[in-house]
């Protein structure tokens, strides 16, 4: 009993579910997933992506959390303690977010960029051709920048489980669904003519976005779907990356996990499904159908500041907004992953807390560096085997993304499906349950 309550926990249950969520609703919901619904037919994918969560996504969400709460543990000790041989799973599962931590931080950093010029009325400079290159290419700014973010990463991991992550998810989630809605609503309203007389509007963009389109529909592209679908859920749901065992360690036995875990993947869902409809009908009518082919970093800091411009004067407040919203997104994200590495830490070396966030702030600077100068004078021109280009940043998210983390989920269906299998989880959700029934009738 003593030694359970020197773990932190969650103060209640909405405080896990927004930092969880928060975790969940990143740059993935928001440079990712309205891409791939357009460019997979769009209600189409919905529909895939909406079966595989209440599916798959369930499954994996509630395992994960609940190895957390069983063993108590970060995911570098987790796994052994589920079953001894499985040891090098949490060595794995927590070098997923070691990898992923400085690059991320290195995004967030571009996004903070992007924010200061447009809540300093500069958005259209940052439109111009080539700004996003030069920046991310310059000698000092991405640095500058990655260091305020890691460090107001840092400062809330600082702070602990109850004043740092719990109560930062539940001041930033409440602002980022407000500006969603706002920015959606708003994205819905406008139309254009551009300049060959073609009229536009935001509705007709909607349409684009949720009205399945069956045309050119062959077997292939049905997989082509259904994988970009599942491919989306696992990044979008922060499985397989340690995350959502640390989280669940601080989760305490009363609550409801089944509940719980419902309501982080409808909040993950409906963001995704938001920014959508924030970007697809305001690309949609300043830039056509053409306009909705970039995804990733270009869609974010170079088709949409675009957007922005041609939208006149309110671009500059729409898209202050909007990288706002990034920026909570990004933040909460990138809090999560720290976490994941820091718990692991200190539970391994019976390190403060203090202590084990500043070795990986110092790892995570050293290695954001790298990443920045990757732009600049660690520049080349790598072929990844899936056919792109790659620089320093996107070697690291191949290798998570790839390698790392398919092993991960793989090892721990394993682990879980026939090693000790399912009941042990089963067991463990339902504990909530019946400690409440011994209650009624022994005390
Ligand atoms: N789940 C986040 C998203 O959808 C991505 C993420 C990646 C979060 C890595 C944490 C760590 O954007």
């Amino acid at each position: 009993m003593k030694k359970q309550a020197k773990r932190n926990s969650f103060k209640g249950s909405i405080g896990f579910v927004l930092a969880a969520a928060g975790s969940a609703v990143g740059l993935g919901n928001i440079w990712r997933f309205p891409y791939l619904a357009a460019k997979d037919g769009g209600g189409i994918f919905l529909v895939f992506y909406i079966a595989l969560a209440l599916t798959f996504g369930f499954t994996l969400l509630i395992t994960e959390v609940t190895i957390g709460r069983k063993t108590k543990q970060s995911p570098l000790m987790a796994y052994e303690k589920i079953h001894k041989k499985w040891k090098n799973l949490g060595v794995i599962s927590c070098l997923v977010p070691i990898i992923i931590l400085p690059y991320y931080c290195v995004i967030g950093g571009w996004v903070f960029k992007y924010f200061l010029a447009y809540l300093t009325g500069n958005g259209t400079s940052a439109a111009q051709d080539g700004f996003f290159t030069s920046f991310i290419s310059g000698n000092y700014e991405p640095v500058i920048f990655l260091v305020l973010f890691l460090f107001a990463t840092s400062f809330v991991i600082f702070r602990g489980v109850n004043k740092g992550i719990e109560s930062f998810s539940k001041i930033l989630m409440p602002i980022l669904i407000l500006f969603v809605i706002i920015i959606a609503v708003f994205s819905l309203t406008i139309s254009y003519t551009d300049e060959n007389g073609i009229t536009r509007t935001g509705m007709q963009g909607l349409m684009v976005y949720v009205v399945p389109n069956f045309n050119g529909m062959t077997v292939k592209s049905f997989f082509t779907v259904l994988l970009d679908a599942m491919g989306q859920l696992f990044f979008s749901l922060s499985v397989a990356m340690g995350i959502m065992i640390a989280y669940g360690s601080y989760v305490s036995d009363s609550a409801d996990l089944k509940k719980s875990i419902n309501q982080i993947e409808i909040f993950d869902t409906v963001i995704a499904f938001l920014a959508g409809v924030m970007i697809i009908p305001a690309v949609f009518t300043f830039a056509g159908t053409e306009g909705m082919e970039a995804s990733g970093p270009s869609l974010m800091f170079v088709s949409l500041p675009k957007v922005f411009a041609a939208m006149g004067s309110i671009g500059n407040v729409v898209g202050c907004l909007f990288f706002a919203m990034v920026l909570f997104a990004a933040l909460t994200s990138s809090i999560s992953v720290m976490e994941a590495i820091v718990s692991s830490f200190m539970d391994k070396f019976k390190i403060s807390r203090a202590k084990a966030a500043s070795i990986e702030t110092i790892i995570a600077l050293i290695a954001g560096v790298v990443v920045c100068l990757g732009y600049n004078i660690f520049y080349f021109e790598l072929k990844l085997p899936n056919g792109t280009v790659a620089q320093v940043l996107d070697v690291m998210d191949y290798i998570s993304n790839n390698f790392f983390m398919p092993l991960v989920a793989i090892g721990t269906c394993i682990l879980i499906g026939w090693i000790v299998k399912p009941q042990t989880i089963i067991d463990e959700v339902e504990k909530t349950a019946q400690k409440w029934a011994e209650k009624d009738y022994t005390i």
